[in-house]
């Protein structure tokens, strides 16, 4: 049985200027960035990477004649899903949770109406789970950009390469970090310290422990 799906977003149209120039802005602006340990060649700028991730899950509003019967109306709300694009891909919005969960929910919506567009298929229940985005794959994922990328868009995200330097950059950018999201630092200096109110957001602990033990590593490696 065939699938009914949308005209997405990427096939129409993208905000072009607006991710060149923040992709090549981005190149001298990412110092302290865990993309910066190790330069993988032909990395693609996390700018573009996650404006095309967003651009290929969002429906394009022509695909939705009954909510946008115009071409007029069409352009408009295509407008909107632009500026939400304008805004992803500023570099200091790559933590900015207001306008990353506008792009979720954005997305979230173009799932759900797929999912009941598919309510009939007869592997709905594995394929078209409203409750569950489909789930991500970069086979020849490098520097890892494009994971990472929607790993930050919601999606449950899997990465492979033949290349094992490749390998353990994925690891260290979208395995290891979520396992530690939200605990506190382990590290003595920290422990002794330790505020039991603080909130630790995302991988603030786990950032912690990479400072204290790179600097442990780094002072030792000079000492001996
Ligand atoms: C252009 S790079 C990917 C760059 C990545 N998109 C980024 O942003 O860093 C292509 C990758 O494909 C990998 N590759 C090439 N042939 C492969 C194969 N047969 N199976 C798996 N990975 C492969 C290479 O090791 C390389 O890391």
């Amino acid at each position: 049985m065939s699938r009914s799906t949308r005209k997405k977003l990427i096939e129409v149209a993208l905000p072009l200027e607006a991710i060149n120039k923040a992709s090549a802005r981005e190149k001298s602006l990412r110092h302290g960035h865990p993309s910066t340990l190790h330069l993988w060649w032909a990395r693609r700028p996390l700018a573009a990477a996650r404006a095309v991730i967003f651009a290929q899950m969002v429906d394009d509003p022509s695909s939705h004649p009954d909510l946008f019967p115009t071409e007029k109306k069409q352009a408009k709300e295509r407008e909107r899903l632009f500026k939400i694009i304008e805004d992803l891909v500023l570099w200091e919005n790559t933590t900015n949770e207001e306008v990353l969960q506008r792009a979720r929910e954005e997305i979230w919506q173009s799932w759900r109406r797929t999912c009941a567009e598919n309510a009939d298929h007869p592997q709905a229940k594995e394929l078209f789970d409203r409750y569950k985005l489909p789930a991500f794959h970069d086979p020849f994922a490098g520097g890892g950009s494009i994971p990472l990328e929607a790993q930050r868009l919601g999606l449950e995200t899997h990465a492979s390469d033949l290349n094992p330097v490749a390998v353990l950059i994925n690891k260290a950018m979208i395995e290891i970090p979520p396992k530690f999201a939200g605990r506190p630092p382990v590290n003595p200096e920290s422990r002794a310290k330790i505020d039991h109110c603080r909130q630790w957001k995302g991988a603030q602990g786990l950032a912690e422990d990479v400072r204290y033990y790179g600097r442990w590593m780094r002072d030792e490696a000079e000492r001996r």
